[in-house]
């Protein structure tokens, strides 16, 4: 139907006669003289109608907003005065010699550039609408360019292919299971995938030694910004390599990622333990581009008159921490402290103290805080120089169980970081490493990443002392969110079992919901290990967006719901009973 895109039209076609296709952005009347911006999928081209083809005319009178137009004309230049250098376009414009109106459209729910005047949920109901917009299209092309790339860096590094099953059993990544009823099954679940992890697995135990896959994960979880039900992972697993060749491919994919897409050289990426992210940054994914720190003082703190503090420091489980904000004194108000302490409360701290360095000279008089009272002259010297302090920085403090300091000073430097802006560099990838194989909790241990993790010491160490225990897993981390995760895994099957056995799975559930992999590792399982990056945070993080749902065609609201479809929905009782399902409750009409 077209000759050219809109957007495509330049002073190189200045007196062609062309075709488009697309719909009104906006109709402007001049006095006798129609303004039609026309829009598709490339840009907006200006298009003029005057009543010299009166018939055309009349039907440019008739268009509104968002109908779809066809339209012949000639490209001529714009008079030095009308040129409009905002526009990619604004150089020329189209003289309208006939139109056709291909279907009209009903006043919009919103206008395209007044999205922001609408709620998300909106946009989400509307969302064939919401797509239209510039932003919107440039993601989603975004994005295809980024999955044609890893499809080609992939194929060349001789990665292979294989889709896996949507409709499988449990695998477990530390979610809950989105359920499908099985009809021909009474009473029998199928689980959807959390992540395609045991089938990679086994097709490495199949032979093919290179396997990837652009693959809907799907997993029952509190959403957040960078989290939905269903989303998509770049999954990656092989044999006969260990981890430093599993992450130096995948690092050279991502760094020749942005290279190619965004001409920005990542360079090579650091490598952290575990324990230093947590010491040092609150986090196993720290965002390095701000420069603050935390230093533990729980040391200078066991003797101390203050319970708040003293408690902490003589509990093996507790930590006592500082983070100091130089020059924070003049940059933080009382009112932004006080908000700082509602804050961290959300990570169940019960306060924040803070010291503000006037002059650190003086320690008697030099010190303004709610706290100074209860220190000694030398406790507070020896703080001052554990974070190296000058006058004008503001020292703040955390108290609690090791748990809740991490988790709130580590959120409170990424705060900080971001409201005083900080930030050091514009992109700080790093691999986070080392990390324990499990996790304490109420009642036993939990593994940190997988059940398949494999541990980096000895089977009787791992035994002997699992909590101690580190795993061969890595974490690619960029800006504060993690990108990737992956790990050697176990291909011995006693290990396997020592590690359900460590979890408290007992040899009959190992059985029910693992049989076929412990049988698998039976059979001749090479050494493997893979990796699995979240593409939509990478998008989200290449794209600059706020909300991983800015990145996705369809997203899922907050409540894991879509507004558009209306799903998840009500089903009639006939297909219920099909599906062996009685409902406890009538649903609601
Ligand atoms: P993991 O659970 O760390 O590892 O997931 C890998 C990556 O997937 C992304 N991700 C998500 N993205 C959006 N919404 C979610 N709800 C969500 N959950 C995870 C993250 C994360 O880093 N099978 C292992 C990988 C392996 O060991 O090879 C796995 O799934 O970016
Ligand atoms: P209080 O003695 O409760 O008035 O607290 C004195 C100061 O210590 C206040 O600035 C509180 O914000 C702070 N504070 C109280 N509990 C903690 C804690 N667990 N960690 C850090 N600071 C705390």
């Amino acid at each position: 139907m077209r000759s050219i895109y809109c957007g495509a039209v330049t002073s190189a076609n200045i007196d062609q006669e062309i075709t488009l296709c697309g719909w009104v952005d906006r109709r402007r009347d001049h006095g006798g003289v129609i303004f039609l911006d026309l829009r598709d999928r490339d840009g907006i081209v200006q298009v003029v109608f005057d009543p010299d083809s009166a018939e055309d005319f009349a039907r440019a009178d008739k268009v509104r907003s968002e109908y779809v137009l066809k339209v012949v004309g000639k490209v001529r230049a714009r008079s030095a005065a009308t040129v409009n250098p905002n526009m990619a376009t604004g150089e020329v414009e189209v003289y309208g010699t006939t139109l056709e109106i291909l279907n009209n459209a009903e006043t919009p729910p919103f206008q395209l550039d007044g999205h922001i005047h609408v709620g998300e949920d909106v946009r989400l109901h509307y969302r064939y609408i919401d797509l239209r917009r510039q932003e919107m299209q440039h993601n989603l092309r975004f994005r295809s360019k980024v999955t044609t790339f890893i499809r080609n860096f992939m194929d060349d590094e001789g990665f292979i292919d294989i889709e896996t099953p949507i409709l499988t059993r449990a695998t477990p990544e530390g979610a809950r299971d989105y359920l499908v009823p099985s009809r021909t099954h009474d009473g029998k679940f199928f689980a959807l995938p959390q992540s395609p992890q045991l089938f990679k697995q086994l097709l490495m135990v199949s032979g093919f030694d290179r396997y990837y896959q652009i693959a809907k994960c799907f997993r029952d979880e509190d959403l957040r910004a960078d989290r939905q039900p269903e989303f998509t992972q770049i999954d990656i697993e092989t044999s006969f390599l260990n981890e430093d060749d599993i992450m130096s491919i995948t690092e050279r994919m991502i760094r020749h990622l942005f290279n190619d897409m965004m001409s920005v050289d990542l360079g090579d990426f650091p490598r952290m333990p575990y324990s230093e992210a947590i010491a040092k940054y609150g986090s196993d994914k720290p965002d390095l581009r701000i420069p603050l720190v935390l230093e533990d003082i729980k040391d200078l703190m066991a003797e101390v008159d203050f319970k708040v503090f003293s408690g902490p420091a003589n509990d093996p489980k507790g930590r006592v921490t500082a983070l100091k904000v130089p020059g924070g004194n003049d940059l933080l108000s009382r009112k932004q402290i006080d908000d700082y302490t509602k804050y961290v409360s959300i990570y169940g701290a019960k306060g924040l103290a803070y010291i503000k360095v006037n002059d650190k000279s003086d320690l008697e008089n030099g010190l303004q805080s709610p706290i100074v009272k209860f220190l000694p002259n030398d406790v507070r010297a020896a703080i001052l120089e554990r974070v190296a302090a000058n006058n004008g920085d503001l020292i703040f403090f955390g108290a609690d169980s090791h748990k809740v300091v991490t988790e709130a000073l580590g959120a409170l430097r990424c705060k900080l970081g971001a409201d005083l802006n900080l930030f050091t560099c514009e992109w700080a990838p790093l691999w986070v490493v080392d990390f324990p194989m499990f996790e304490e909790i109420e009642g036993g241990l939990t593994p940190l990443h997988h059940p398949f993790t494999a541990p980096s010491c000895r089977p009787e160490e791992l035994l002997a002392n699992p909590a101690e225990a580190l795993s061969r897993a890595y974490d690619m981390v960029l800006n504060g969110t993690e990108l990737g995760g992956g790990s050697i895994r176990i291909h011995d099957q006693n290990m396997q079992q020592a590690v359900f056995n460590i979890l408290g799975i007992n040899e009959e559930e190992q059985r029910e919901k693992f049989g076929f992999l412990l049988d698998a590792l039976k059979y001749g399982a090479p050494p493997h290990g893979g990796l699995a990056f979240g593409l939509d945070r990478l998008i989200m993080l290449m794209t600059n967006s706020h909300s991983i749902r800015d990145v996705i065609a369809f997203p899922k609201t907050q409540t894991a719901a879509c507004v558009m479809t209306d799903a998840p929905g009500a089903v009639g009782s006939s297909q219920l009973r099909e599906l062996h399902i009685r409902l406890r409750e009538k649903p609601q009409a």
